[in-house]
């Protein structure tokens, strides 16, 4: 008889059987830098996260460092928004110089920094807005000189989250341009319109002032689609591609990871770790477990990068078994 058993009778042979390994060096950690001065903000709607000024962001990321996980994936509220999303491309702009901090105090950490303008909008929409309509190829020059100018602040890599037709190929262009070759790009390629970005967009200020993301963010209810984004992206130099949300979208990433050989990112959204936090204050699930059961699914769907609020704490975790 097949005898599935034998090779889960203990703990060892389960660890010599066991497929997918978490390891720390697959995350990235997503930080929140708002202007002004001695800020450390809690975001309501997720525990653990804060929104920090620049003076006071040092304590998280020596927290980061030590945490041997490989880096963070940064995103800049500015206190003066206007409808081009000026500060997305100042060169003092507060995300410019939360790269120039990380860079010069804790050279260790991988600096990622998303490409988007929604955080410095007046409208909060992605895109420049024109007769209540989000436009593309307007906003693809605005994408590519944010990109080059967080560059110049020593990202060590930019990650387009806006959802513009075209947007990859004009930020690699205007990369190559300014003598930033060696500068990747992580695209958020299958990036949905999802109501899993809630409490991001309160942790970021950067809800849409009028109606949705739905004319450039993808119908959930797509696969196809995704994977020809996906396509699009790969032929327009993007260097790593993005599934975002996670948990609801490994079927999307699994395809994909069989149809393309490139490395995938995944996204574990806001609201993803909105309802485990909950769920976990309430008693009603174990949230160590919870979060291993849920970010071991993501890697064997396909992942190499996890993008995830529960970074830190997974990190520990995984070093606490190490110890044993
Ligand atoms: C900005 C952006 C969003 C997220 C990442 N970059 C929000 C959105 O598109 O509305 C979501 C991240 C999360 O929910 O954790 N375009
Ligand atoms: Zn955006």
């Amino acid at each position: 008889m097949q005898r599935f058993r034998r090779l889960r009778r203990d703990s060892r042979i389960r660890a010599l059987m066991q497929e997918t390994r978490l390891c720390a060096k697959d995350f990235l950690y997503p930080v929140f830098v708002i202007e002004g001065e001695d800020i450390k903000n809690p975001v309501e709607s997720m525990p653990g996260v804060y929104q920090y000024s620049i003076d006071r962001l040092g304590e998280l990321m020596e927290t980061v460092e030590k945490s041997g996980i490989s880096g963070v994936l940064l995103f800049g509220i500015p206190k003066q928004k206007d409808p081009q999303g000026s500060q997305a491309y100042a060169e003092n702009g507060v995300t410019q110089r939360a790269v120039r901090f990380i860079r010069q105090h804790y050279p260790s950490l991988y600096v990622a920094v998303d490409i988007c303008l929604c955080e410095y909008t007046s409208h909060g929409h992605c895109g420049l807005v024109c007769n209540g309509e989000i436009q593309n190829d307007e906003t693809l020059p605005l994408l590519a000189k944010m990109a080059v100018s967080l560059a110049k602040a020593g990202a060590d890599m930019v990650a387009p989250s806006d959802m513009m037709d075209g947007r990859v190929g004009a930020i690699r262009k205007a990369l190559d341009e300014a003598g930033f070759s060696q500068v990747p790009i992580m695209a958020y390629s299958a990036k949905f319109a999802s109501a899993y970005y809630g409490p991001f967009r309160e942790a970021a200020h950067s809800a849409p002032g009028f109606g949705d993301r739905k004319s450039y963010q993808m119908d959930f209810a797509n696969g196809q689609e995704a994977l020809r984004e996906i396509a699009a992206d790969i032929e327009e130099g993007a260097d790593i591609v993005m599934v975002k949300p996670a948990l609801a979208y490994l079927d999307v990433l699994k395809e994909a990871a069989l149809e393309f050989s490139m490395p995938f990112a995944v996204y574990n959204v806001s609201g993803e770790y909105a309802m485990v936090k909950a769920a976990a204050q309430n008693g009603w699930i174990d949230e160590r477990k919870i979060v291993a059961e849920n970010l071991t699914a993501m890697k064997r769907a396909g992942a190499k990068i996890i993008i995830t609020y529960h970074a830190l704490d997974m990190a520990a975790w995984l070093k606490e078994e190490e110890q044993g």
